[in-house]
């Protein structure tokens, strides 16, 4: 049985898991066995379109970029015999679903646990060169299993530690939430909510964080923070795409997020290395679940990437380098992709009914040209 460790001295929580422990903590409703774990930990979105606009052919090499439970790996692996799946995740749990996978289906699977910035080296340490991949995929934002874990601190729903690294406890010395939280200035603040939330009550929740911080104490859980946010957003009500409901910290969660992650930034390098790792011909899928995410992965395709034009944000605090490289930018300024369909690709309406999260999902799919 696959066992990993995730702990945090920084917010002083400190827990074990193994697989069967994840799935103790899943909703009573769901009921996996040992062999098919993978499939209720996360739902994928269109994976049915993915597959179609990847179209895997036998012998081809991919990279998931998103492994996650692994579901978007799975249905490549099932459609095409003797196709190769290099799978990419920096959630360790995600990681050692990978490794599950990998001895499903011997040979075809190849685990690689990291950022989408520390691809190069960990292609190199498996001999795969540039311009040798078929297919690369993007599933973009975070797992169920992030999600629904309450320790991982990225749910609304769940009171737990103010945490969000996606890496886990990888680098100890990654800001958590609540670090970040407890130590930037109110204006800083403000910009991270505003932009990366697009909130438009941004600079009341940035003023109540830091006045927090003066009268109260730092905080340190999700259920505190999303309580103060209702209160600086005066509890309004607001709806969803589905006019269901939704928080009025949903978004400032989202700009946390993005930001501890430093998820645009990865983004925006992730998709210079594609091009370098892809074929002339190979293939790119992207799922994209809100607009700032879908800009970067549109101005790639058209061919409009603009150096740093992901980082107007302080990354002083945050422990991470501005990850591009102008080698690369320049390299991909002039390269070309064409999109395969005109339009961008939604999930249907039974999809969005069967499971939400898909509800602002949006596919593209383009052909390395040159
Ligand atoms: C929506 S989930 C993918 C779900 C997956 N397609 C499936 O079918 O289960 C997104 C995953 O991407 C991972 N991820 C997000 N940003 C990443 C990055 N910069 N580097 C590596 N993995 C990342 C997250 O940890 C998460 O597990």
């Amino acid at each position: 049985m696959q066992s990993i460790m995730c702990s945090s001295w920084r917010c002083g929580w400190r827990f074990s898991i193994n697989l069967p422990s994840v799935l103790r903590v899943r909703p009573a409703s769901i009921n996996a066995s040992s062999t098919n774990i993978d499939h209720v930990l996360h739902v994928p979105v269109m994976a049915e379109d993915v597959l179609h606009g990847l179209n895997p052919q036998p012998g081809q090499t991919f990279i998931d970029m998103t492994f996650g439970a692994g579901g978007i790996t799975r249905s490549i692996l099932e459609a095409s015999p003797d196709t190769t799946v290099f799978t990419l995740d920096r959630d360790p749990l995600a990681h050692s679903l990978s490794c599950d996978m990998a001895q499903k289906y011997p040979g075809r699977v190849v685990s690689m646990l990291g950022k989408f910035s520390e691809l190069p080296g960990l292609l190199k340490e498996r001999n795969k060169s540039q311009n040798s991949i078929d297919g690369i995929i993007f599933d973009l934002g975070c797992s169920s299993m992030q999600l629904d874990y309450a320790e991982r601190g990225f749910s609304l729903s769940k009171d737990g530690p103010l945490d969000m690294r996606m890496d886990g406890s990888r680098f100890p010395e990654q800001p958590t939430a609540a670090d970040v939280l407890a130590h930037i200035d109110e204006e800083d603040l403000f910009r991270i909510i505003r932009i990366y939330g697009e909130e438009k009550r941004a600079r009341k929740i940035a003023r109540a964080v830091t006045e927090c911080r003066y009268t109260f104490r730092n905080l340190r859980r999700t259920f505190e923070l999303k309580e103060l946010v209702a209160a600086a957003c005066e509890n309004e009500n607001r709806m969803d795409k589905l006019q269901r409901s939704a928080h009025s910290a949903t978004k400032t969660f989202q700009a946390l997020r993005i930001f501890v992650n430093n998820e645009l930034n990865e983004l925006n390098y992730a998709l210079i290395l594609s091009h370098m790792y892809l074929k002339v011909g190979g293939k790119i899928a992207t799922l994209t679940f809100h607009s700032l995410e879908d800009r970067i992965v549109k101005r790639h395709f058209v061919g409009n990437v603009i150096e740093n034009s992901m980082d107007p944000l302080p990354l002083q605090y945050s422990n991470h380098s501005i990850v591009h490289d102008k080698k690369f930018v320049d390299n991909i300024i002039d390269s070309k992709w064409k999109l395969v369909n005109k339009h961008v690709i939604v999930p249907s309406d039974e999809e969005v009914q069967q499971n939400p999260r898909s509800r602002s999902a949006k596919l593209r799919v383009a052909v390395k040209l040159k």
